[in-house]
């Protein structure tokens, strides 16, 4: 049975999955629209007071089930309908994976052109701003451009999955990881040392109760679950690969911080960087935070192919480390449901994701006249995953571990069977069972 190797290992491969461009991308513009640190308030409690246990029911699950996610609920709870979960959560990965492919595309291929130079190659003088946006159309919007890095990206997953979990996923993810703080703190280092970076700072950590609403809550919750890629059977797939010994407790709270210290990082670059520059508020939103606002911001530094090489890179390894995870749980459920080898099971589910996922990136421009109930298709993914499928996953999770698992379930794992000293146990046992349903069900209402 697949294992990862060290407790590094256990942490990199979590992390980079929970960090992705959800995490780094995301996170600013829903900080930005929610009050700057009066969202990255809910999003801290919803973290931890959420997330910590939600997380520990999912990796209590995998790790005595060790199978895919449904596996690891028939070989906890045989003849019952536990396994829906499983089921749910399968269809959800396979939903955000075709999306979040494009995404990795995108990163993909601003990284190579600004290595190339074809992003600032015959930049006029002056303002910018039509330039950039030139330059999201031909690669984002309507290129075919897009549709080759999006297959790109795909084969890159291939290869690493192919490689199986400890020469894979574990050794990309060793390498990738501190790779991706050490530019973190590069950028920021750098972001804090513009003129005017206290205004940014200023706007970002100074709370604006005022934009929080019903909305801003589901939002910040939505993005809780989503950045630590939980409701999605990642948690429970990786799990099956944890060591007996593996600390959960801790392995969590790591996790959880690490996330939240790579969000308040982007924080910090992001807001700085913009308010230096005097680009206004709608320079943070959405797609033109990544692909007009930063590229302006680089054009006008000293070495600006080597700064957005690096900046691109860092979303990058973010992507990849997550679309992995993605990949995994996919590839576990062909291997375990339908007896199929590895190589296999990564062709049977990668490969049709290149067909999907190319006709998601035409989304935006040669197909942007096909709607799913009058959203794009790539918004419909986005928005049905995030906001209904995921806070549902969560709720039977909770459900599921609270109240129906075989007794003894959740403290046996949290201690590995009395081995280790578990104070905090009863506490997220009675967050699973109570706090945890009822919010996530009083929010969604
Ligand atoms: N947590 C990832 C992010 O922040 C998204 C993700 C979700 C990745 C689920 C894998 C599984 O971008």
């Amino acid at each position: 049975m697949a294992q990862f190797k060290s407790k590094a290992g256990v942490i990199a491969a979590t992390v980079g999955s929970a960090v992705g461009v959800g995490t780094v991308w995301r996170f600013p513009a829903e900080a930005q629209a929610g009050g700057g640190a009066a969202f990255l308030l809910i999003y801290t409690a919803f973290v931890f007071i959420l997330g910590v246990p939600l997380m520990l029911g999912e990796l209590a699950v995998g790790r005595a089930g060790r199978s895919d996610a449904i596996g690891a609920f028939r070989a906890l709870s045989p003849r019952t309908g536990w396994w829906g979960v499983g089921l749910a959560s399968i269809i959800v990965t396979f939903l955000i994976m075709i999306f979040y492919m494009v995404v990795g595309g995108w990163m993909l291929e601003y990284f190579i052109e600004s290595i190339d130079g074809g992003l600032y190659g015959g930049i006029p003088e002056g303002n910018h701003d039509n330039f950039f946006n030139g330059r999201m159309e031909e690669y984002v919007i309507s290129g075919y451009s897009t549709l080759i890095y999006a297959v790109l990206f795909i084969l890159i997953n291939i290869i690493v999955l192919l490689r199986g979990v400890q020469k894979g996923i574990e050794r990309m993810s060793n390498i990738m990881m501190p790779m991706l703080f050490v530019l973190l703190v590069l950028f920021c280092v750098v972001s804090l040392s513009l003129p005017n970076a206290g205004e940014g700072v200023a706007y970002f950590l100074n709370p604006d109760f005022s934009k929080i609403t019903a909305e801003t809550c589901l939002s910040a919750l939505g993005q809780a679950l989503f950045s630590l890629s939980l409701g999605m059977g990642v948690l429970i797939t990786y799990a099956g690969y944890y060591p007996a010994d593996a600390h959960l407790t801790r392995t969590s709270v790591t996790v959880v911080s690490m996330t939240l210290v790579v969000a308040i990082l982007m924080g910090l670059i992001i807001f700085p960087a913009v308010t230096s520059f005097g680009l206004t508020d709608h320079s943070l939103g959405g797609t033109a935070l990544i692909f007009v606002t930063l590229p302006e911001i680089f054009a006008s530094m000293p070495g600006c192919h080597v700064w957005s090489a690096l900046f691109f890179l860092l979303l990058f390894m973010a992507a990849l480390t997550s679309t992995i995870s993605l990949g995994e749980v996919m590839v576990r459920f062909v291997q375990d449901r339908f007896h199929k080898s590895r190589n296999a099971a990564v062709w049977i589910v990668l490969g049709p994701m290149c067909i999907l996922s190319a006709v998601c990136s035409l989304s935006f421009g040669e197909l942007e006249w096909v709607k799913v109930f009058g959203h794009s298709m790539f918004d419909y993914l986005d928005m049905i995953s995030n906001e209904y499928m995921l806070p549902l996953i969560a709720f039977g999770t909770c459900l599921y571990v609270g109240w129906f698992a075989p007794k003894g379930l959740m403290r046996n794992q949290l201690s590995n069977n009395n081995a280790l000293r578990t104070p905090a146990a009863t506490a997220i046992i009675f967050i699973l069972r109570y706090l945890a349903p009822l919010a996530i069900i009083a929010i969604m209402i």
